[in-house]
């Protein structure tokens, strides 16, 4: 059985992985996830998998070195599926210590702490043991509006916000390790994610929840930067196949070819909350275009990423399964059957559910 230590495991990306990873694999895995529960860790996501057996929760911050090398004692680890991060640009713009505190530091101390736990006297290490780092291609920077340039694993490293520049480090770091102790690591880079359970701070979500309480819809400058948009559960199952026909010591980009102007996501989810709601609910009456609103530009705003996924594709046989158009109706039908979820984390009650859960 592999037992897989997850850092951040109660965020966005980590909780659906654990979800994917329980469906595909269930008692055949153990899951410990480590999270320090920041504003953007929430428990509530895993409320279907928190009374397995084979799943165990620790609160614990990254970059507490003695939590984590105690963590690595009493259990014994195979792989190491490092998420724990702070995520988001725009808090990056605002307040850049913590985020080079938990994205370069917490991943130092992830590294040397597998490494004490897994390195042998000779150098070597157990097979089976990996530490995989998530990264983004925010990394690379920023592409012209051409249509035809991508990030490829190649690409210099460019980044422009303190987000991208945190985990610009954090990845190099990794590939010292890589370099320096032939510690067994891949990084993963992958565009930007969308589906359940992400924190309406980001764009899909917050558009969502403001368009369906008829708050105004904050397009920054022109609305027409792209991203490249990825269904959690195709980054999730890219994750998976690295582990399983990755090349240890190798970066894989993971992104769908679903590029989208922002202006594009906010008309779509204006036109598909219309479609999806009944003239019954109540909310429909507060969604319309006129919500758009455009406001003062980001500071420094990368105008576009593309992924090229050639390697993942070519060598780990990764394909997206979800097209942008089946993924986002997926995803706004989960926000709206899901109220409760939204309302216990736009009013702050998802942060009590520790408490109660856990009787601390
Ligand atoms: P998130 O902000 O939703 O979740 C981050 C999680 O990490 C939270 O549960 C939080 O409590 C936990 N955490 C934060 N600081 C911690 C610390 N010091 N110690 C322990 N836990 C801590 O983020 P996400 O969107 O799920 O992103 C997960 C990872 O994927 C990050 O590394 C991010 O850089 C990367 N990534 C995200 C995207 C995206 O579109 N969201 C795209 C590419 C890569
Ligand atoms: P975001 O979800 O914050 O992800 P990232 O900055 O990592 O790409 O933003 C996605 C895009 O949407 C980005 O170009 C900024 C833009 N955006 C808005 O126009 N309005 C908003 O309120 C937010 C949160 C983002």
């Amino acid at each position: 059985m592999t037992t897989y230590l997850v850092t951040g495991g109660a965020g966005f990306i980590g909780s659906n992985y654990i979800l994917y990873m329980f469906h595909k694999y269930s008692d055949q895995i153990r899951i410990i996830n480590v999270d320090a529960l920041t504003y953007a860790g929430n428990l509530e996501n895993l409320k279907s998998v928190e009374d397995l057996p084979n799943y165990t929760f620790i609160r614990a911050d990254i970059t507490d070195k003695e939590a984590i090398t105690k963590i690595f004692e009493d259990n014994e680890i195979d792989q190491v599926i490092h998420f724990a991060a702070e995520s988001h640009v725009d808090r990056s713009i605002r307040n850049p210590e913590v985020f080079v505190k938990t994205n370069v530091l917490g991943t130092a101390v992830m590294l040397n702490c597998a490494r004490a736990a897994w390195e042998r006297a000779d150098g070597s290490y157990p097979a089976g043991k990996r530490f995989h780092h998530v990264s983004t291609d925010e990394v690379y920077g920023s592409l012209p509006d051409d249509g035809v340039s991508y990030f490829y694993e190649t690409t210099p490293y460019a980044p422009h916000s303190p987000y991208s520049a945190s985990k610009a480090s954090s990845d190099m770091l990794v590939r010292a390790y890589i370099d320096t102790y032939h510690f067994p690591a891949n990084i993963t880079n992958t565009s930007n994610n969308y589906g359940p359970y992400q924190f309406p701070e980001k764009l899909i979500p917050l558009m969502i929840n403001n368009a369906l309480h008829g708050k105004p819809l904050p397009v920054y400058g022109d609305g027409r930067n792209i991203r490249d948009w990825l269904y959690v559960d195709d980054h999730a199952k890219g994750i998976d196949m690295v582990g399983l026909y990755g090349k240890l010591g190798e970066t894989y980009n993971i992104g769908g070819h679903n590029e989208r102007r922002n202006i594009e996501i906010v008309t779509t989810i204006i036109d598909t909350l219309l479609e999806l709601l009944p003239d019954s609910d109540p909310r429909k009456k507060n969604v319309s275009r006129d919500l758009i609103t455009y406001v003062e530009d980001r500071k420094g705003h990368d105008r576009r990423y593309a992924i090229a996924p050639d390697k993942a594709k070519r060598e780990l046989g990764w394909e997206p399964d979800t097209t942008f158009e089946v993924g986002i109706k997926k995803t706004i039908k989960w926000y709206l059957e899901n109220e409760e979820w939204f309302s216990h984390v736009t009013s702050g009650d998802y942060q009590k559910y520790y408490e109660e859960m856990y009787h601390t």
